[in-house]
């Protein structure tokens, strides 16, 4: 196993795989818009005709929850038939995929990290567009990882910390959510994580234990506002802006969807299947930080 197609090359992902695949060994091809639209099922075919994969890591998605709501079709396109559609060519090879989801999938009234068994119940049009992926994905191919992510952010593309240091070099104040929990995950991180996957599948031939959900975050949880107070206490020393950071609650931040108040999720199968754990969020902030100052 050596070529690694990767979908939504403009993102934060598929850009941290374009390092961690190599550092592996393998030879990443990055496909993204607009040579591989979901929308257009034939660039699709294209670019597997192209890569000759033998494994594929679809990260490409419809990301803005918030959009979501207001054209949750569009992002069904993306989140669910795009995935059946890689899946279905994954399939046709006899290769393996790893569909990338989110803890989105869950309410997050559990009062306890989510296990992969625990019972799915979106609250919004993107969750429910990703949950769907997750059973496309595994629908069509029987060789399908799922992996389930949170909070990623890195030195490109929309994210929460990119934000904070763009609105926090622009005002004095900033008021951020203090009641939401998760895990910030850096994507090189992550990408990390999903090399070490793909070289463990090398390395052992695909196993029947491997096909299913996992989840796949940083180490330790956090709050919002705690993860804004880090960032800033890590960007400062390097130049970057040092704002007040106000804690306020859910509902005095209003959003088009609705988010799971607590997304923790639990890593034990990813760590007990494949021996792959990430790096504390912390860690994964240093990794980031200076990157994304620097951009
Ligand atoms: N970001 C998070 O906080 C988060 C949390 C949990 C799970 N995830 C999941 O992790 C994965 C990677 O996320 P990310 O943060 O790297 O996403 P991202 O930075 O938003 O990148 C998504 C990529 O998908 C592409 N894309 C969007 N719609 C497409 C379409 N219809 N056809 C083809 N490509 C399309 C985008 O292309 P353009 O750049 O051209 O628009 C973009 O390159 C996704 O599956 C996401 O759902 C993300």
């Amino acid at each position: 196993m050596r070529r690694v197609l990767v979908t939504g090359r403009g993102g934060q992902l598929a850009t941290g795989l374009a390092e961690a695949l190599p550092a592996q060994g393998f030879e990443p091809f990055l496909f993204g818009q607009p040579e591989f639209e979901f929308e257009q099922p034939a660039t699709i075919a294209a670019a597997f005709a192209a890569a000759q994969p033998d494994a594929v890591v679809n990260c490409a998605a419809w990301t803005a929850v918030d959009a979501a709501e207001d054209n949750e079709a569009g992002a069904f396109v993306a989140n669910a038939v795009g995935p059946a559609l890689v899946a279905r060519h994954c399939a046709a090879l006899g290769i393996p995929l790893v569909q990338v989801s989110t803890d989105y999938v869950f309410d997050g009234r559990k009062g306890a990290p989510y296990v992969e068994t625990d019972a799915p119940n979106p609250l919004g049009a993107y969750g429910r567009t990703k949950l769907a992926g997750e059973w496309a994905a595994l629908a069509e191919n029987p060789q399908t990882i799922v992996l389930r992510t949170a909070w990623v952010f890195s030195a490109v593309g929309n994210n929460f910390l990119r934000t904070m240091l763009r609105v926090g070099a622009e005002r004095p104040v900033l008021r951020v959510v203090a009641d939401q929990h998760g895990s910030p995950t850096a994507a090189p991180d992550l990408a990390d994580a999903i090399a070490a996957v793909l070289a463990r599948l090398r390395g052992t031939g695909w196993q029947a234990g491997y096909r299913g959900v996992f989840h796949a975050v940083a180490g330790g949880t956090t709050t919002w506002h705690a993860f804004a107070e880090a960032i800033f206490a890590a960007a400062a020393p390097l130049g970057g802006p040092r704002p007040e950071v106000q804690a306020i609650g859910t509902q005095d931040y209003p959003t088009r969807a609705v988010r799971p108040a607590d997304g923790r999720l639990d890593t034990t199968r990813l760590a007990q299947t494949f021996g792959v754990a990430l790096p504390r969020w912390e860690q994964g902030l240093d990794r980031v930080a200076r990157a994304a100052l620097a951009s």
